[in-house]
């Protein structure tokens, strides 16, 4: 028996790295997965890996950045499955690189609809469905930069540190109610979101950041998302989580 038999789950940004690799390891403990992305090829791309793995998957394409489709998103999901229980709000961007007072408006902005917004949007929609459905989780996806600067991210900086508020305020908000509200901080880890943006001079600075002196795996972060979303985790709200190779303890 699955970590996840007879729950339904929906993970944003789930076409490409971390949110893909949440997305197979969740159908992989036997919940039904609600694929999500913009990117409507790569998202669909997950829904046929998880079914190549005989697990369950459906996909919905939904841009975290807009309301009205995080709404319909879960509305989806309570359609579709009959309930929802758990939901990692994981999709990102990364934004410009340039310090504060050269930053473009129009970067920030982006960044923060998306980054931060979006995940407030989705626990908008996502909290009175986990209710309907009698509790659940929900993850979200932040980062060793919600606690600690990263020169030229201004924006990716501030929005994560304020997902780790939006995070606990949740939590506390919820905590009687049988939902369970966390957050991931990780290192760095090898996505494409990194991949497209790094020379491998900087890749190999970036390794050097950690003392175990790699990267991470998306698989590493999708065995903590998880365990933090199953029953294991009973009494875990309000925390977050760096899965970093060992970045913030130096
Ligand atoms: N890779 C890292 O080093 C790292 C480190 C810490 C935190 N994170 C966070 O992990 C999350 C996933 O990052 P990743 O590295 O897997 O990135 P990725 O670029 O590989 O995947 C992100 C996915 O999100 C989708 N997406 C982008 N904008 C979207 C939107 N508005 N609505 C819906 N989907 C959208 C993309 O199409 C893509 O499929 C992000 O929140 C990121 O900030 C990543």
């Amino acid at each position: 028996m699955g970590l996840l038999e007879n729950k339904t789950a929906l993970v944003t940004g789930a076409g490409s790295g971390i949110g893909r690799e949440i997305a197979l390891h969740f159908a992989a403990e036997g919940a039904k997965v609600l694929v999500s992305d913009i990117n409507d090829l790569d998202g669909q791309k997950t829904v046929s890996m998880v079914r190549e793995r005989k697990g369950v998957a459906e996909y919905f394409h939904a841009n975290s950045g807009s309301p009205q489709e995080c709404e319909a998103l879960v509305n989806e999901a309570m359609n579709k499955f009959g309930g929802l229980h758990i939901a990692v709000n994981n999709a990102g961007v990364g934004g410009p690189s340039v310090p504060v007072g050269e930053y473009p408006i129009d970067g920030w902005d982006r960044v923060i609809q998306i980054n931060l917004s979006g995940v407030f949007y989705g626990m908008r929609y996502q909290i009175p469905a986990l209710l309907k459905s009698g509790g659940g989780s929900i993850v979200n996806i932040a980062s060793i930069l919600g606690q600690v600067a990263f020169p030229n991210s201004c924006a990716y900086v501030a929005a994560k540190h304020g997902v780790i508020g939006l995070t606990q305020n949740a939590a506390v908000e919820y905590a009687t109610q049988n939902i369970r509200i966390n957050a991931i901080e990780p290192g760095f880890i090898k996505t494409p979101l990194l991949e497209k943006n790094m020379t491998p001079e900087a890749f190999a600075m970036l390794e050097k950041k950690h003392p175990m002196g790699r990267l991470g795996e998306s698989s590493e972060v999708a065995e903590l998302c998880t365990w933090l979303s199953s029953s294991k985790a009973s009494f875990v709200t309000g925390s977050f989580y760096p899965i970093d190779g060992g970045y913030l303890a130096q």
